[in-house]
């Protein structure tokens, strides 16, 4: 088993990842980081211990930042931290909270951040990450202890994109939340995959599936048919796909990623970089895949599609296990 740590900021499709990692027999998950992200993080730890909850895990649930870096300091540049911008809205794809019974269980003393740093200096250099919120818990732990990068055996990354962007005609949710967070990271020089709006919406899920998924008796299944159905509403009402039956489950594509990457398409090695200058493109990722910057070194493997068929078949074929 593959040993790997969640960093998430749940969100209806973070919950698909977090039940796709808990469920999978390849995947060891050692404990779950909370960020503040789709709502505050009070919201996306409780969101998250409900969803551990849910499916009867125990794995641990360590509470993380509550604001980004830095982004919010600056008159202007960030108004909505926490961020509200769906809230209440019919083009709401979270809601601020799931769907499913308030927690009775809670998250452990030590913050996510100094978990994260521990955890990983005392590992053998054999533990993964899978970030698929914003990266400011991860960046603050690079900058306490950069020991860690060389700890990290491979990050995945669901945030970015090429050609797809999502929150501004520039920029990708995770990456603009906190955009020094996603510079720092991106820069670090650990081995990252990263799985961009590229890649997540050529993934986008049918509900198709949901119905298939709602025929089983597990709560993994269950639950994931219900967020597929409230996802396919709120990304009709604000970002339709080309196929309106089918919406993207962004962050369970990067962990289905680290159980077997043939669920991506089109994986280069190129350099990437955030902008974080605070302008109209603060947040964008600038992925260099023609290599036109000479003088820049490759730094990422970016999936610029995916392979949708292969990615439902072993997203349904995990929802349907109990733990
Ligand atoms: O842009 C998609 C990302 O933003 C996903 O991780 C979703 O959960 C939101 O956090
Ligand atoms: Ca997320």
């Amino acid at each position: 088993m593959k040993k790997i740590i969640l960093d998430v900021d749940t969100g209806s499709d973070d919950a698909i990842a977090i039940m796709t990692a808990v469920l999978s027999p390849e995947l060891d998950v050692l404990g779950i980081c909370t960020v503040n992200g789709n709502r505050c993080v009070e919201n996306t730890t409780e969101n998250t211990l409900r969803v551990v909850e849910y499916i009867g895990s125990n794995v641990p649930v360590y509470k993380g930042c509550a604001l980004p870096m830095v982004v919010s300091l600056t008159k202007g540049r960030r108004e909505c931290v926490p961020f509200e911008g769906q809230k209440n809205k019919k083009e709401d794809v979270h809601g601020d909270y799931l769907p499913i019974p308030e927690s009775t269980i809670t998250y452990e003393k030590e913050c996510a951040v100094s978990w994260l740093v521990k955890t990983l200096m005392d590992s053998d250099g054999d533990i993964s990450l899978i970030d698929v919120g914003p990266l400011t818990n991860l960046a603050m732990a690079m900058r306490i202890q950069p020991g860690i990068i060389d700890k990290i055996d491979t990050l995945y990354i669901m945030g970015g994109g090429w050609r797809e962007q999502n929150i501004t005609p520039a920029a990708e949710f995770n990456f603009w939340i906190d955009p020094e967070a996603a510079k720092i990271v991106i820069n670090s020089g650990c081995k990252i995959v990263m799985v961009p709006l590229d890649a997540t919406h050529a993934g986008a899920i049918s509900i198709k599936d949901a119905m298939e998924l709602r025929e089983e008796s597990s709560p993994g299944a269950k639950l994931t048919a219900a967020l597929i159905e409230q996802r396919l509403k709120g990304y009709n009402n604000w970002q339709p796909m080309q196929d309106q039956t089918t919406v993207p489950i962004h962050d369970a594509l990067a962990v289905c990623a680290a159980i077997d990457m043939d669920v991506l398409a089109d994986v280069r090695y190129i350099h990437v970089d955030v902008d974080a200058g605070g302008g109209i493109c603060d947040g964008q990722s600038v992925c260099d895949v023609e290599h036109k910057d000479k003088e820049a070194e490759p730094n990422v493997h970016i999936a610029l599609n995916a392979n949708v068929g292969r990615f439902a078949e072993l997203l349904k074929t995990t929802l349907k296990r109990t733990v």
